[in-house]
């Protein structure tokens, strides 16, 4: 767990597409924060005991019958507060302040100009670009509050109560577009708030370190190996903290990219010596997936599997108590529903496959409090290869999902080369770190073409590349025309049985980032 001293931001959901960017730009200035629901109690936060609140927005109206509330004991606790877009309006209107909806509504880049210099704009120009998104907004503010800036259609756009520590920002401070929104955060972290900025990667390590052995103690802890970032970084955590009381399995399931399964195994036989487990089990899935064309039956297969030789491997392993998962903070944030509604889903995510409750082992999941980008720095910190550290996600079901139609041993072959071609133009022309994900498909049609003198019917290779943050939108990445000709020329000059390479322009959504 994270100590209880150290400074904490509380982030109230009220169904915002951007909760986890605000939390990611709270901790990029030094202050860990955490996401809870918009219902958490005043007693609850009491007890958490944070140094600020940020009130995130959200698709409700403020006004509706049912809306998103939070606690009115929340507000008056002396905690300051800073509300977000719906988060301002509410906060605005428990306070005594009118909204309603805007005639005109605003959307995107919004030039705002500040009329206060207070603690919240310390440091920024008065004339600032915001990122609005909103159609309703605080129209009439009672004397207790002042007005902090304006733009043309909402004249409203920052405000600060005079007596309780409440700032409002109608504008998206989270998002890049917002240029100085970065500060205007910065600014509530250390300026109101009194944060002082102890969340370093390096500390949380420690800490993470000291927590691993005093749960596992002297007990042996299994950790399965995907060939992911997270597990990896999970299993190099816990050998830092335990040494060769971790044994890791890893099931070569065959439908990784080229050269992946050896480059798992020589990291964690170099690098740390660990007790590893491979299992080369192509045969064995390639057996079961014959014939089978169905997305969501290969899913169900390939997962199936997975457990029934993990859970073999594992029974082997004498003394093992404990079995750790790269579970990440996304997957464990209590998610609101964006159209509101009283229930709360809680996501579950299952890493190398979702390893079942009865294997009877007790969790360790020390990554449980991080982002993404956090977990790489720990990665790298810990000398994991940059390769496998800003490795591209990659599902679980592996290539299987990315053969449409069935998995043969020769198809895997065909896609294994035009993936490694892709992923070695993409990294000489320098663009991987800024492609998040980036693939080739393997699509189940024969296209005609000329080679030579000959008439060819051929594979054709689709070539998948996308940047996103969150995985849930994306839009597709425009490499460049010059990288994609190589891209295409080499798979169709290398890859036997490739005779046309396109190019996929679809945004998600409509559209979903793997093909299956
Ligand atoms: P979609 O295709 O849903 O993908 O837009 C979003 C992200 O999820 C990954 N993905 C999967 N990961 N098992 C996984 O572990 C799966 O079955 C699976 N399907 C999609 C995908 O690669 C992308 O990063």
């Amino acid at each position: 767990m994270i100590e209880e001293n150290n400074e904490k931001i509380l982030i109230l959901d009220f169904g915002s597409q951007y909760a986890q960017l605000i939390a990611r730009r709270v901790r990029e200035n030094n202050v860990f924060s955490e996401i809870v629901p918009h219902t958490i109690t005043a007693e609850q936060v009491k007890k958490i005991n944070p140094k600020g609140i940020i009130l995130s927005g959200g698709p409700a109206n403020v006004y509706v019958k049912n809306a998103p509330q939070c606690s009115e004991k929340i507000v008056s606790m002396g905690i300051p507060i800073l509300g977000i877009c719906y988060g301002m309006q509410l906060g605005c209107q428990m306070l005594g302040a009118t909204v309603k909806p805007t005639t005109t509504r605003e959307y995107g880049r919004t030039a705002c100009t500040v009329n206060n210099e207070t603690t919240l704009f310390k440091s920024l120009s008065k004339d600032i670009t915001v990122w609005m998104s909103h159609g309703d907004q605080v129209v009439e503010l009672p004397p207790e509050f002042e007005s902090l800036a304006f733009t043309h259609n909402c004249p409203f756009a920052a405000i600060k109560h005079k007596k309780n520590a409440f700032y409002g920002v109608q504008f998206h401070p989270e998002v890049t577009h917002t240029l100085q929104g970065s500060q205007v955060i910065r600014n509530f972290l250390y300026e109101i708030c009194g944060c002082t900025g102890n969340w370093e990667m390096h500390s949380y390590r420690e800490k993470s370190l000291d927590d691993i052995r005093k749960q596992v103690r002297n007990g042996r802890v299994v950790c399965g190996l995907s060939g992911g970032v997270d597990s990896a970084v999970t299993a190099a955590l816990i050998y830092r903290a335990i040494g060769n009381r971790l044994s890791c399995i890893f099931v070569d399931n065959g439908l990784l990219r080229n050269y992946e399964a050896e480059e798992v195994i020589k990291t964690f036989k170099d690098n740390f010596m660990v007790d590893l487990h491979t299992i080369y089990a192509q045969d064995r899935f390639l057996d079961k997936l014959k014939g089978i064309t169905d997305p969501e039956k290969k899913r169900k297969i390939i997962g199936h599997e997975f457990i029934e030789i993990f859970k073999e491997e594992a029974m082997k392993i004498s003394g093992a108590k404990f079995l750790a998962q790269g579970t990440l903070y996304p997957d464990v944030i209590e998610s609101i529903p964006a159209h509101g509604g009283p229930t709360v889903t809680i996501k579950s995510h299952h890493n190398v496959g979702g390893l079942p409750a009865e294997l009877g082992f007790e969790l360790v999941e020390p990554l449980r409090f991080l982002f993404k980008d956090e977990v790489r720095m720990i990665g790298e910190e810990l000398g994991l290869p940059e390769e496998l550290v800003w490795r591209h996600p990659f599902p679980g079901p592996g290539l299987a999902i990315r053969i449409i139609g069935e998995v043969t041993g020769r198809r895997l072959e065909t896609l294994r080369s035009a993936d490694k071609i892709l992923i070695e133009e993409i990294r000489r022309a320098g663009l991987y770190r800024s492609i998040s994900q980036c693939f080739a498909v393997l699509l189940p049609l024969n296209t005609v073409g000329v080679m030579g003198d000959e008439r060819s019917y051929e594979n054709v290779i689709a070539i998948r590349a996308v940047e996103t943050t969150d995985f849930m939108t994306a839009d597709w990445y425009r490499i460049p025309d010059e990288i994609l000709g190589t891209i295409s020329s080499r798979i169709i000059n290398e890859v036997e049985g490739v005779n046309r390479v396109v190019y996929d322009i679809s945004t998600k959504p409509p559209s979903t980032i793997e093909w299956e």
